[in-house]
């Protein structure tokens, strides 16, 4: 007898919920899937199908960074391969055309072709601002951005969206609305595998002391966002079609996050030009190890300090003969750094280098490129930097770099004995130095591939591998 209320019971559970889901969710969908329709419809209605519509997604496309270095290289790369094609940019800037053309020439030395350019202008900016959201900055930036797309794509409904900045919450707005290709260039994944375990680690560590459980509670609540945050981006990831990347580290996050195989690494346009201008002069430059680092605790100035001592120690040929200088070039952003600097000075007296030393604080770009050009060592030291443009810029000037052995400079840039070497600690750092200064005509060779092999750092590397990713979408649009 029990089991028969038992049953009924649940049927008429079971009933409710049929009845429920019918009631409620089926609209929904119904609601949802038609409206899908309807916009997808208005959006290709009006289409200009005689020609391929491009459009980069580039909300700040004036700041003159190196992301905009990509973005207007991206459009003239575009420009010179499908001349045929419509190129337009989404922008929150309200500046004249002119104003921003001649923005472009003055900061980068690049001119595009203007008559192909055009700028949609965005109202809806502040959106994407993270003042905007001082609470769940990430959820909040995310949704703002699909407001922006969405007044984006009513203004213009593009064959082919390319995403310069790193919304990925953009895509399923133009892919399931705008039917649009998706492309992306990610710099940086805004959600990335470090963040996740940085939290839980810190879980961890809280165990089993109450005066801090409120402080647990709030880091697993975190945690729970993160995560949550991460299935959200996974998901908008997968309205990508192009994928990419500025480099190894960002491609192997978002390879982890985005669970998809199809990413490239495209590196930036660095201006390696204008360095590989000057002189190799092997012979002639002087026994300079060079730094070139903002005083910032991550780059790890102490332990060029530690290299040298060691170096003197080890070596004294490098104290009489070949008077060995290590010159820290850098600049300070405030008291802080200063006072890192103060520390640095005192440490260097204290270890009883001070005399091989030179700090050189904020110069001119003059006095840098004369140090680049009469320098032999670069020296760089910061752990798990995830590029280290400033590896590239010294070894395009012809100083050896030796750097750190980790991440970027070790996965993009430096091949350890052929264009450079790797290490960590302060033997290794000094035991390599001092081969390149006392064996000097050994390494002449080594200058000329150092400089040789950052040309895959180019503008003109980048422009041919970035509009060689598009090839497959042009060619199967001419085919149609
Ligand atoms: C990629 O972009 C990030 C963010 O701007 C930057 O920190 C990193 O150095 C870049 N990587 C390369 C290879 O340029
Ligand atoms: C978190 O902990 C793991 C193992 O203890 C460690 O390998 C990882 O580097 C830590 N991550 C961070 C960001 O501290
Ligand atoms: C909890 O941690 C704080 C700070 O780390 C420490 O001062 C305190 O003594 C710890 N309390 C217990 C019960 O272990």
């Amino acid at each position: 007898m029990n089991y028969d209320l038992i049953v009924i019971g649940l049927s008429l559970i079971l009933t409710i919920a049929i009845i429920f889901l019918s009631m409620v969710l089926l609209p929904i969908t119904i609601v949802f899937i038609l409206s899908i329709i309807y916009f997808r419809y208005k959006f290709t209605k009006n289409k200009d199908k005689s020609t391929i519509n491009v459009a980069f997604f580039h909300p700040y496309c004036t700041a003159g960074g190196g992301g905009e270095r990509v973005l207007w290289c991206a459009i003239r790369s575009l420009q010179n391969e499908y001349p045929g094609i419509k190129i337009s940019v989404y922008t929150g800037d309200q500046k004249e055309d002119s104003e921003i053309f001649a923005m472009i020439k003055k900061t980068f030395n690049l001119m595009l072709d203007e008559k192909n350019c055009h700028f949609i202008r965005l109202k809806k900016r502040g959106l994407v601002e993270a003042s905007r959201w001082p609470r769940f900055t990430l959820i909040g930036q995310s949704l703002g951005s699909m407001v922006l797309a969405w007044e984006a794509l009513n203004l213009l409904n593009p064959d082919l969206f390319i995403d310069s900045m790193g919304y990925a919450f953009t895509y399923p707005i133009f892919k399931i609305f705008g039917g649009s290709h998706i492309a992306a260039y990610i710099h940086y994944p805004t959600i990335s595998t470090d963040m996740l375990s940085k939290v839980s680690n810190s879980t961890e560590s809280y165990n089993n002391n109450e005066s801090i459980s409120k402080s647990k509670f709030k880091t697993s609540a975190k945690l729970i966002y993160y995560k949550l945050f991460s299935k959200l981006y996974y998901l908008a990831g997968k309205f990508s079609n192009i994928v990419m990347c500025n480099g190894t580290w960002t491609a192997n996050h978002i390879r982890n996050i985005w669970k998809i195989d199809r990413v490239s690494i495209v590196y930036p346009p660095v201006d390696v030009e204008s360095r590989k201008a000057m002189p190799l002069n092997w012979m002639q430059r002087e026994n300079i190890i060079l730094s070139i680092a903002q005083f910032r605790p991550e780059k790890d100035h102490p332990l060029q300090l530690y290299t040298l001592a060691q170096l003197l120690q080890k070596y004294p040929i490098h104290k009489n003969e070949l008077r060995t200088k290590l010159v820290m070039v850098g600049s300070c952003r405030d008291q802080q750094d200063r006072d890192r600097v103060e520390s640095l000075r005192k440490l260097s007296i204290e270890l009883g280098i001070e005399s091989n030393v030179e700090f050189k604080i904020g110069i001119p770009i003059q006095e840098l490129n004369r140090l680049l050009e009469i320098s032999s060592v670069g020296i760089h030291t910061m752990w798990c930097e995830h590029f280290g443009i400033g590896v590239v810029e010294l070894a395009a000037a012809g100083v050896i770099p030796v750097a750190h052995n980790s991440a970027g400079p070790k996965e993009d840039i430096v091949k350890h004995d052929q264009t450079g070497f790797l290490a960590s600690t302060k033997e290794e750092y000094a035991e390599y130095i001092h081969e390149i200064l006392a064996f000097r005509e050994k390494y002449k060779d080594m200058q000329q591939k150092a400089r040789e092999s950052v040309d895959r750092f180019s503008q003109e590397n980048f422009e041919n591998h970035f509009k060689n990713s598009f090839s497959i979408f042009f060619d199967n649009k001419k085919n149609q």
